[in-house]
């Protein structure tokens, strides 16, 4: 059986959403930079251990991370799973744990990497948006996608509605991709993700309808 540690900042739905699905993991640890978010509360509700490495405290991102390492490693992790982890990591920390790190991010990668992805939507007029889990490279919101979700932009949607729709597939497919990582099911193929026993040949999805 496995170990997860997932790193948190914030409100924690995304962890929220991993701690109740069940997955293969005997060991599922919560850490957070920011000794506040209320994914702590939460991740205690669900009886899981949790640790506080506040950022404030360092010099540099660099002593962070390497603060942040130290507890991840004692956790002695399979997978590494960013979930709301509002911290730019330095490439040393990325290397230390390729293959093992990754992130959900609330966009169709490669589109609108970076914060603000559901007004930025809005303002581009897209018609479908959606969200993406990828493994983490060192570029920003980049690397191979493991899974995404796509949803249609209404017409009358604001940054929150859309947001709201975006966030219930993100729970969805994070404990999907968290799973199949777990069961080993995933393998890098030229930079790309291939999932063992998975059909990919599904529905094209529009927006709006071709028959409206
Ligand atoms: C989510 O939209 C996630 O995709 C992004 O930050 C948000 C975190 O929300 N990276 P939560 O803390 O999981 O509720």
């Amino acid at each position: 059986m496995k170990s997860l540690v997932i790193l948190i900042s914030g409100r924690g739905s995304n962890m929220q959403a991993l701690l109740e699905a069940s997955l293969p993991a005997t060991s599922i640890t919560v850490i957070s930079n920011n000794p506040a978010a209320e994914g702590l509360t939460l991740a205690q509700a669900h009886g899981i251990a949790t640790h506080v490495v506040d950022h404030r405290v360092y010099a540099s991102r660099e002593s962070f991370d390497a603060a942040l390492a130290e507890v991840i490693d004692a956790c002695q992790p399979d997978l590494v799973a960013l979930a709301g982890f509002m911290r730019i990591l330095c490439d040393q920390f990325v290397y230390h744990y390729q293959g093992k790190l990754i992130n959900i991010h609330p966009s169709l990668l490669p589109a609108f990497p970076g914060l603000n992805t559901h007004v930025r939507a809005l303002q581009e007029g897209i018609r479908i948006h959606g969200c993406t889990v990828h493994f983490v490279t060192p570029e920003l919101d980049h690397g191979p996608v493991i899974i995404q979700a796509a949803v249609p932009v209404l017409s009358r949607d604001t940054p929150e509605t859309l947001a709201a729709r975006v966030l219930a597939q993100e729970h969805r497919i994070y404990p999907q991709a968290v799973r199949w990582f777990l069961q080993e099911r995933l393998t890098l193929v030229d930079g790309h993700v291939e999932i063992m026993g998975v059909n990919r040949e599904q529905h094209v999805l529009y927006s709006p309808d071709l028959e409206s």
